[in-house]
């Protein structure tokens, strides 16, 4: 995939009504993104997947919806008003703020572009005889710059890791890195800076009143534990699950729905035993491997990122990276979180938050293992891997969007052949019965090759078309999406037919 595939995703994005700007007739606002009339329809449904594949389909767990507002001790408890911070770096000729971490990983990026140039370069030149593995392991130009970027990881590692500022800007300076807009190096010193939002509670402004926008909809998992452990009576171990909006300061937010200041996450903490968590946290891992998987996620496109410097809370951690257009990036985290967070809360609140086990007559606070996934992420994941161009036989092309069927925005549209003689009334008919068993549309716009084509666009697994033959034989021509096959099928079975290929039930 690349950036001219990215470029697509955005402009496919907003032309077939996925996903628009916010507050576009302002001109926007950055990093924030509005879902269109198919883009929510598609979230929808990823988090219905979710829910039933998390929720439903585990007897010990259960879902809850928390307030996105918090008492601020929640986030004192947590480390986030000590600990949620980015490094900083501002540019002093163009007064931009950057992340000093992006400055770095950009830099890294080039040298990476600099290698694939040079592959690309060495494939042409050797046509069939190339070898790409033998030439990284001897081209001298290769090898130098593999040499300087592992280096530069290295330092830049050792910086982070021991939260060293200054070596992180010494490192920027002696990288010679530019500002992207002033093209100067004149850089201030590397800042921390909280990510929370920050407002007032009622109209008086003042410290005692401060709250935050949640920056994880974990900590409403948290604070409830108890309460859902003592009213749903669960035994350990069990899990509480949750979708809901978070909230980041994100200085550097881009990359389209990949980085944003208000997104959403779906997110499911289970309690377990201490002394457990390492079974639990590679039972995890692999469950949710296989949900990414079930979806039709191409094998190489997904991969464990396991984290060497673990978050304060942490004794394992790792991402589940999926194959962007601008390369492998998280859209999952799985943590193991130890006791910490029920401790602080325990601690702060003065109240005992316990698990009793009455087989062993013994109480203890439960360890947690969380699973954290992106839902715009996901969205993103799934526009990118399913929007292809296809050159079809007679040497036209086509876009189509292979979302996995039941997924799908609409799982069927309807056209009638011509919008006369009894057709739209037929097919009108036929919407109105479907729309019962699954999302449909009914569209009469345009010639039935565009209106195919239209509905590739749009991912939609079925079009159904009503012709002259119909309102004879009270059949319909049924066109699947991918392998474009036609078939006709009797109208009486048509909500059968569709619910059996669309069912999310056929992706457990
Ligand atoms: N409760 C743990 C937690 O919040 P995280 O790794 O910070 O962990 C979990 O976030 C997931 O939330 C990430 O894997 C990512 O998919 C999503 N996410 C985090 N920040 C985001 C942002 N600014 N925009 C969109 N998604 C984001």
């Amino acid at each position: 995939m690349t950036e001219e595939h990215f470029k697509k995703i955005i402009s496919h994005s907003k032309e077939f009504g996925f996903i628009f700007p916010s507050s576009e007739i302002y001109d926007g606002l950055s990093a924030t993104y509005d879902y269109g009339q198919n883009g929510v329809e598609l979230k929808n449904n990823i988090k219905k997947f979710w829910w039933r594949s998390m929720v439903q389909m585990h007897e010990n767990i259960v879902g809850i919806d928390a307030a996105i507002f918090m008492h601020p001790n929640t986030w004192k408890a947590s480390g986030h008003i000590d600990a949620f911070n980015d490094p900083l770096i501002d540019n002093k000729d163009s007064k931009k703020r950057y992340r000093a971490d992006i400055l770095i990983e950009d830099y890294i990026l080039k040298i990476e572009g600099k290698i694939e140039k040079e592959i690309k370069k060495a494939k042409k030149r050797f046509g069939k005889d190339f070898n790409e593995k033998t030439f990284r392991e001897t081209n001298p130009n290769v090898l130098r710059r593999e040499r300087d970027k592992n280096d530069i990881k290295i330092k830049m590692d050792k910086a982070f890791n021991s939260e060293d500022l200054s070596a992180i800007y010494d490192l920027i300076i002696e990288l010679e890195i530019t500002c992207p807009v002033s093209g100067s190096k004149n850089w201030t010193n590397v800042r921390q800076f909280n990510l929370m939002f920050k407002t007032d509670l009622g109209s008086v402004s003042g410290e005692s009143t401060s709250i935050f926008l949640r920056p994880e909809t974990a900590q409403g998992i948290f604070v409830n534990y108890l309460n859902v452990q003592k009213t749903g009576r669960k035994k350990i171990p069990f899990g509480i699950a949750q979708i809901g909006k978070a909230f980041r300061n994100e200085i550097i937010a881009r990359q389209f729905i990949f980085r944003m200041r208000e997104f959403e996450q779906m997110e499911m903490q289970f309690f377990i035993k201490p002394g457990t968590q390492q079974k639990w946290y590679e039972h995890w891992k692999e469950t949710r491997m296989k949900w990414h998987k079930s979806l039709g996620i191409p094998e190489d496109y997904l991969r464990f990122h396991d984290h060497v410097k673990l978050a304060h809370y942490a004794d394992a951690a790792c991402d589940i990276e999926f194959k962007f257009p601008f390369g492998f990036k998280e859209i999952e985290g799985i943590h193991s979180r130890t006791n910490f967070d029920l401790k602080q809360h325990e601690e702060l609140s003065k109240k005992k938050i316990r698990y009793f086990d009455p087989e062993k007559n013994e109480s203890y606070i439960p360890y947690v293992v969380e699973t954290s996934i992106g839902l715009d992420r996901m969205f993103l994941a799934l526009i990118s891997y399913s929007l292809k161009e296809e050159t079809l036989e007679d040497g036209t092309s086509r876009t189509v969007l292979a979302l996995p069927f039941s997924l799908a925005p609409n799982k069927a549209a309807v056209l009638p052949l011509v919008k006369k003689d009894g057709l739209s009334e037929k097919a009108k008919e036929i919407f109105n019965n479907l729309k019962s068993i699954c999302n449909c549309a009914y569209d009469e716009k345009d010639s039935i090759g565009k209106r195919y084509r239209r509905n590739d666009a749009l991912g939609t697994p079925f079009c159904i078309t009503v012709d002259y033959e119909s309102i004879e034989d009270n059949s319909v021509t049924v066109r699947e999406r991918d392998s474009m096959n036609q078939e006709r099928i009797k109208i009486s079975e048509l909500s059968n037919f569709i619910d059996s290929k669309v069912n999310m039930n056929l992706l457990f």
